[in-house]
């Protein structure tokens, strides 16, 4: 059987982030990257927001997979190299590697631990595939290092499910298109397989992320004990709120914490003092429609696009070749 192959290009480097935090929290309007959001309990706060009634971005997702696998197995290349963003429990890319014939699995996580036991036991389904994990931030672009040592004439399947693209404004959202689409190479067939949440009713987005169980408040207020270990401050959980708005004007649903009373935060050398209702943005999810979706895509450099969507047009799949 082979092994996983494990890179990690993500060098913890904790001044770094800590000054990255704490510009973002000393800001007029005090927001932090949606990325940590995701330490070894916020990663399985998300995989439990899946599993939620009011989430069903995506069960909708996973649906249009399997409704669509033999016409997407008609479109995408056979023997691809699949390089999977974000891969978390590897569970999406592990459902279509087989029907869609990939030749080589490359899973791509800031998370490279929470992703090392799931390639392992994805390898043992799979013995004859060889995998490779990469621990890479890719926020501000995928880099692809030499040490992967792709072969430039097996053609790329870039796989980025869940709508984590909403996490992007639309401009930003280009930028990340076009790393993507360098990063597909130039063997003939490649491309980007990507899901998006399209825009619905206003409540119904709200509901999405602010379950009635408290779930993605959870996961939300967990980065508050996360940012302490990062950069040491003293916040306290208990004097914050979830809350998610529909923002309509820039058709995205915000996820901010919102102090429940005027708070002190102190970290080593520095401080603020948050007024009650002040809030720090935590994460934006940008929703699309098909037609702007498509015209992203073409701006990032992708020549063509083929879509799937359900009837009630929730939740799109675009298959965009460079
Ligand atoms: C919303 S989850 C998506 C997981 C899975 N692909 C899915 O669709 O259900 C986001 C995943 O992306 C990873 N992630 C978030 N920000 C990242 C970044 N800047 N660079 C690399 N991975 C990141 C997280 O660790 C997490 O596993």
């Amino acid at each position: 059987m082979t092994t996983p192959q494990f890179i990690q290009l993500y060098q913890h480097n904790a001044a770094a982030v800590a000054q990255e935090l704490l510009q973002g929290l000393s800001a007029p309007q005090a927001f932090t990257s949606p990325k940590y959001l995701y330490d070894a309990l916020g990663s399985r706060l998300f995989e439990a927001i899946t599993e939620l009634p009011e989430y069903d971005l995506t069960r909708t997702e996973a649906q249009l997979m399997r409704l669509h696998s033999a016409d997407m197995a008609r479109h995408l290349p056979t023997g691809a190299c699949w390089i999977d963003l974000g891969a978390g429990n590897c569970e999406k890319a592990g459902r279509l590697l087989g029907p869609l014939r990939a030749g080589r699995y490359v899973a791509v996580d800031i998370s490279v631990n929470f992703v090392r036991q799931a390639l392992d036991s994805l390898q043992r389904q799979r013995p004859d595939l060889p995998m490779t994990g990469l621990g890479t931030d890719f926020s501000g672009g995928l880099d692809l290092p030499d040490a992967l040592a792709l072969n430039a004439a097996q053609p790329r399947v870039l796989f980025y499910p869940g709508s984590s693209i909403g996490n992007f404004t639309p401009d930003q959202a280009l930028g990340f298109l076009q790393s993507l689409h360098r990063a597909c190479g130039t063997a003939t067939g490649s491309g980007l397989l990507i899901g998006v949440d399209l825009l619905k009713d206003a409540a119904e987005l709200e509901a999405a992320y602010d379950d009635a169980l408290g779930v993605t408040a959870a996961f939300d207020l967990n980065l508050l004990l996360h940012i302490n270990r990062l950069v040491g401050s003293n916040f306290a959980v208990r004097d914050w709120r979830h809350l998610s708005r529909f923002n309509a004007e820039q058709s995205r649903v915000e996820m901010h914490l919102q102090a429940r009373h005027a708070v002190r935060v102190q970290w080593p050398g520095g401080e603020r003092l948050f007024a009650a209702g002040e809030t720090i943005h935590t994460e934006n999810a940008c929703k699309w429609t098909v037609p702007n979706f498509e015209a992203l895509l073409r701006s990032a450099g992708f020549a063509q696009t083929r879509v799937w969507t359900d009837p009630a047009q929730r939740f799109a799949v675009f298959w965009a070749t460079v």
